[in-house]
């Protein structure tokens, strides 16, 4: 194990009481009534200022937060992988929060990711549940289904005499620090993974068109018209598209849930797509 000690018994105990025992209380129909829940597919089209030509119209399919574990098994996972690739995507971005607790069950989990098609590839980074038990292992399961793992690092993939050029951030708490990994990168990403929408500041400061960030789940709990309007209070930015300074930031409120409760909030997969703004 390469992860957090204390956080990952904390996880361990508030798991046992948040989750387990309220499953076992209700006979199973909590978990049952939580995984019955349709994973619905969000369609977003945005017209984008900075976003290279050569990929206009770029079909991105976004999925984050699996919690793969107790609430989330393989059956799950397929599930939002037909939905993604019902859409074609050009490109998948997995944006955290892959495992819910242990990793050891990576390859499972990759096993059906692996199944997702994207001619452009499929880039992920890592979430605080990622980081609890032993990061490593998740990394490595990723990579060898074909994953591209983004610690603090960019990809670029070339079009004719263009390139998009794909970023992500490890996970953080910390808008500083966030700051600072952005400033290391050797090239300004036109697309930015990050699991925390807290990151969105710092790409805003950069002039990094589009975020991509998972982590709030939406908050679980929403009003039932204003999905904006959630119990993720420590969050600015907690469920759907933004918009502040000519960049974008897309929250999806995930696929899985590490408390098996949602209202008004179901989960998703997002389907975007990128069209150039001429400046
Ligand atoms: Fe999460």
């Amino acid at each position: 194990m390469d992860g957090h000690p204390t956080k990952f018994l904390r996880a361990r105990i508030r798991h046992a009481l948040f989750t387990v025992v309220p499953d076992r209380i209700t006979g199973g129909r909590l978990r049952a009534r939580h995984l019955s829940q349709p994973i619905e597919l969000t369609k977003i089209a945005i017209s984008q200022k900075g976003w290279p030509r050569a990929f206009d119209g770029l079909k991105i399919a976004h999925l984050s937060d699996f919690h793969f574990g107790h609430l989330a098994t393989s059956d799950r996972i397929r599930e939002a992988v037909t939905t993604a690739n019902a859409t074609r995507p050009d490109l998948v971005a997995l944006t955290g929060d892959l495992v819910d607790l242990h990793a050891n069950d990576s390859d499972l989990l990759f096993a059906e990711l692996a199944q997702l098609h994207a001619p452009l590839g499929i880039y992920m980074v890592l979430g605080n549940h990622d980081h609890l038990h032993a990061p490593r292992q998740v990394v490595r399961a990723a990579m060898d289904s074909g994953v591209t793992v983004l610690m603090n690092a960019t990809a670029e993939i070339v079009r004719g005499e263009e390139r998009l050029v794909v970023g992500g951030l490890d996970w953080s708490n910390r808008i500083a620090l966030d700051a600072a990994r952005l400033r290391d990168l050797p090239v300004a990403p036109h697309l930015l993974l990050a699991h925390n929408p807290k990151a969105f500041a710092s790409a805003i400061e950069r002039g990094i068109p589009i975020t991509l960030s998972g982590h709030t789940h939406g908050g679980q709990i929403a009003r039932r018209t204003r999905p904006q309007h959630n119990l993720a209070f420590s969050h600015r930015f907690s469920s759907g598209l933004y918009e502040r300074e000519g960049s974008r930031l897309i929250v999806t409120r995930g696929v899985g849930a590490w408390f098996p409760l949602r209202v008004h909030c179901p989960p998703e997969v997002v389907l975007l797509e990128v069209h150039t703004l001429a400046e």
